[in-house]
């Protein structure tokens, strides 16, 4: 399959202080693909993501965005940041402003929309995401999975070009994952490109396109998710796969 590459790093090397965090890096994610990175502790994979939103810069190489150079500053970097959404471990809502008002917010903010308009598109993508019954409620008086799920919703309502999650699902009680998981599914299936940094290997096989696996700031293995879990060819991911798969 010839791939359309909308999020591309060639050669993107990071040091904190002596620690070479990313090193060499190249990876592609075409128009349309999850990408799942694992790996272990420290290897890399929060910095990653990081850097494809100036979250954190880099040293050397490049990256691009359906094309161009990622903008280093200004209106630039704010409408990157609009294009290129992060979900992350933590959800950070606003406590004080409702479901609804924490979806709209950067639609009005950002994108400039009036807030009607803004209600409309949050009201219509908190159904996507299961929520429109909560939509008046706030954060705290929802369980974990569903403040994933808003943060989730606060994410496509920029109408992003593609999607970054830093262990979405690692702060939840087990009974939630799933529920977070179901919603990234159907998000891969209706073509949101997606880079997706998790431990949860039921995701992984069912739902990317490819596995990247980390170690050390490198790159060790990009392949198809049945490759990778069957056949890996590092020594590096037999290891940590006997060791993640055990429990
Ligand atoms: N701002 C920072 N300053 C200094 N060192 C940092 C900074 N951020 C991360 N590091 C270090 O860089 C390395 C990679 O961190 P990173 O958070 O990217 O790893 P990770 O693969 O996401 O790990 P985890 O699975 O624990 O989330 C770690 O050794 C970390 O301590
Ligand atoms: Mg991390």
């Amino acid at each position: 399959m010839a791939v359309d590459p909308l999020i591309e790093l060639r050669g993107v090397n990071k040091h904190f202080g002596a620690l070479h965090v990313l090193r060499d890096i190249n990876l592609t994610v075409g128009r349309g693909e999850v990408v799942v990175v694992i790996g272990p502790s420290g290897s890399g994979k929060s910095t990653l993501c990081r850097t494809i939103n100036r979250l954190e810069t880099i040293e050397s190489g490049h990256i691009t965005l359906d094309g161009r150079p990622l903008p280093e500053e200004g209106r630039g970097l704010a409408q990157l940041r609009a294009e290129v959404g992060m979900v992350f471990q933590s959800f950070n809502l606003f406590a004080h402003k409702t479901v609804l008002a924490n979806v709209s917010l950067a639609q009005i903010k950002v994108r400039k929309r009036g807030r009607e308009e803004a209600d409309r598109r949050s009201r219509e993508l908190l159904e996507r995401v299961g929520l429109a019954a909560h939509a008046d409620k706030y954060p705290a008086q929802l369980s974990g999975g569903q403040q994933q799920r808003v943060a989730i919703a606060r994410a496509l309502a920029m109408d992003p070009k593609a999607l970054l999650f830093d262990e979405p699902t690692s702060a939840l009680d087990p009974e939630m994952i799933n529920e977070v998981l179901e919603v990234m599914q159907q998000l891969a299936r209706d073509g949101m490109t997606m880079l997706v940094v998790t431990h949860e290997m039921g995701f992984a096989r069912s739902a990317a396109n490819r596995v990247v696996f980390m170690a050390d700031g490198a790159v060790v293995e990009d392949r198809s998710p049945e490759e990778f879990f069957t056949a890996p060819s590092s020594d590096r991911a037999k290891d940590f796969l006997s060791k993640i798969l055990k429990h």
